[in-house]
């Protein structure tokens, strides 16, 4: 009996030790959303190999360093008990640009449920959860400021709960299109706010529906103005990407900042109505403060932002519908002579020496144009060209196809604000009508 025991207990420590299992994301199906889950939470931690995570607790593995900086990333709501679509490519971005430790915070089990409000009831106990975790690394020499978090949708409010419980010491949390059923209108102790941490920065998209729709950090991103994402379906017949598109785009946008093909910029602002009008395109100009950049590398702005009081900052842009998402920023400056006042649409076609054309309809309101007064539209392109060699306009005032008004401009000049080093591009002298395309080789200005 005895010798029997030893052996048990030799395995035991051998297989606890050394611990060389790799473990997953726990799958649940269709069925446990139905039959409810109560709340489990498992940490898993990566650290030089994203494709193997260990469990994370008590007594910590003698592999893991406390001290290294550690990003924990918290799942939402989970309706169907599957893994999230954009877990696997998060991990393996986060460890790919710095070396830290990565640790997913598995609550599928508390998260998986058809009623909503169940889910969402276990959100201040996983921050409970992480606290106990936390504790014991600052135990182990980890130290607050170290310490990221990034939380989607309902792990938005969990991150901020965690961050409340340490008086907002916390480095840095970054909500990704925080939960807005049953958290909007609540008081920031039973939310994520800008006190939780000493950097949070948020996206919002989907503010029309799983999202919330206030600001909640210290800069707060609103892609598209938060509403609707474009390439997501519009109506219910798209599906059950009619529900979660717009909103996982927040996470899309925040994994295109890790590859970085591109920088998406966002400018402060007040509403996404004059980010359209061009009235918010002051940062970076001037040398001063350069325009906030969404995602990872959000926090370079972390300065900017806590000059303002209260420290919390609105930034709108627009993005493509895929990654990476960015897009072009130009001013048109026109001049015109017309005795009488035009409202109307301009869309603009840039060519570049090969042919490749980008086009930006600025279309969310009819420009005003009055004689001898200039007037400065946001052109927004998908793509950028290199050189342009060519530029294209058409005028119109509406859904008509007939050429009843003409445009007279005394003059058209192309800034570009997203590369401001760029050459302008100027015109003299045109004459737009209504509905035909006009196209011209613009000189430098
Ligand atoms: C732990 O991480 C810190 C910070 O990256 C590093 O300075 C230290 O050398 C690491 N310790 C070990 C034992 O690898
Ligand atoms: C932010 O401010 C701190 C303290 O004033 C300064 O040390 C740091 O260099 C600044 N960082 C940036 C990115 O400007
Ligand atoms: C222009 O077109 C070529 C060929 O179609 C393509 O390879 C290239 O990436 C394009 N350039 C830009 C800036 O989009």
């Amino acid at each position: 009996m005895l010798r029997f025991f030893i052996i048990i207990c030799l395995v035991w420590s051998v297989s606890s030790d050394a611990d060389e299992e790799c473990h997953t994301f726990t799958k649940l199906s269709i069925h446990s959303a139905i039959a409810g889950t109560s709340l489990k939470v498992r940490l898993l931690l990566y650290m030089d190999d994203f494709t193997c995570a260990k469990i994370l607790q008590s007594p910590f593995p003698t592999s893991f360093n406390a001290t290294k900086k550690t990003t924990f990333i918290i799942h939402g709501y989970r309706p169907t008990g599957s893994q999230p679509v954009w877990l696997t490519e998060l991990v393996k971005g986060l460890t790919r640009v710095e070396d830290i430790n990565v640790i997913v915070v598995d609550w599928n089990r508390g998260a998986t449920n058809v009623v909503y409000s169940t889910a969402s009831g276990h959100t201040w106990r996983v921050a409970e959860i992480l606290k106990e975790t936390i504790d014991q690394m600052l135990a182990s020499g980890a130290s607050l400021d170290n310490i990221y978090m990034i939380g989607v949708s309902l792990g938005a409010h969990i991150a901020g709960f965690v961050g409340q419980m340490y008086d907002g010491k916390l480095g840095r949390i970054t909500g990704l299109d925080p939960a807005g059923p049953l958290f909007s209108g609540k008081p920031p102790n039973e939310r994520l706010d800008h006190t939780d941490a000493q950097f949070v920065d948020v996206i919002h998209s989907d503010t029309d529906l799983l999202g919330f729709k206030e600001s909640l950090g210290n800069i707060d991103f609103y892609p598209n103005g938060g509403l609707d994402q474009p390439g997501c379906p519009q109506t219910i017949f798209g599906g059950l990407e009619y529900f979660k598109c717009d909103h996982q785009r927040s996470v899309f946008l925040y994994l295109s900042s890790l590859k970085k093909d591109c920088d998406i910029i966002a400018y402060p602002c007040e509403s996404y109505r004059d980010y359209l009008n061009g009235k918010c395109i002051s940062c970076g100009d001037d040398q001063l403060m350069p325009c906030p950049v969404l995602g990872y590398y959000a926090d370079q702005w972390k300065n900017y932002s806590m000059l303002k009081d209260p420290p919390v900052t609105k930034a709108f842009f627009d993005t493509t519908s895929e990654k990476p998402f960015c897009i072009y920023h130009y001013f048109v400056d026109i001049m015109t002579w017309n005795k009488n006042i035009r409202r109307g649409y301009i869309t603009i076609k840039l060519t570049d020496q090969t042919g490749n054309t980008t086009e930006s309809r600025i279309n969310h309101e009819p420009a005003t144009f009055q004689k001898f007064q200039q007037v400065s539209l946001l052109a927004r392109f998908p793509q950028d060209v290199d050189q342009v060699k060519g530029i294209s306009l058409v005028f119109s005032t509406g859904p008509v196809i007939w050429s009843k008004y003409k445009l007279r401009i005394i003059w058209i000049k192309l800034r570009p604000i997203t590369h401001p080093e760029k050459p302008q591009m100027c015109r003299y002298d045109l004459v737009l009508t209504e509905n035909k395309e006009t196209a011209f080789q613009p000189i430098l200005c």
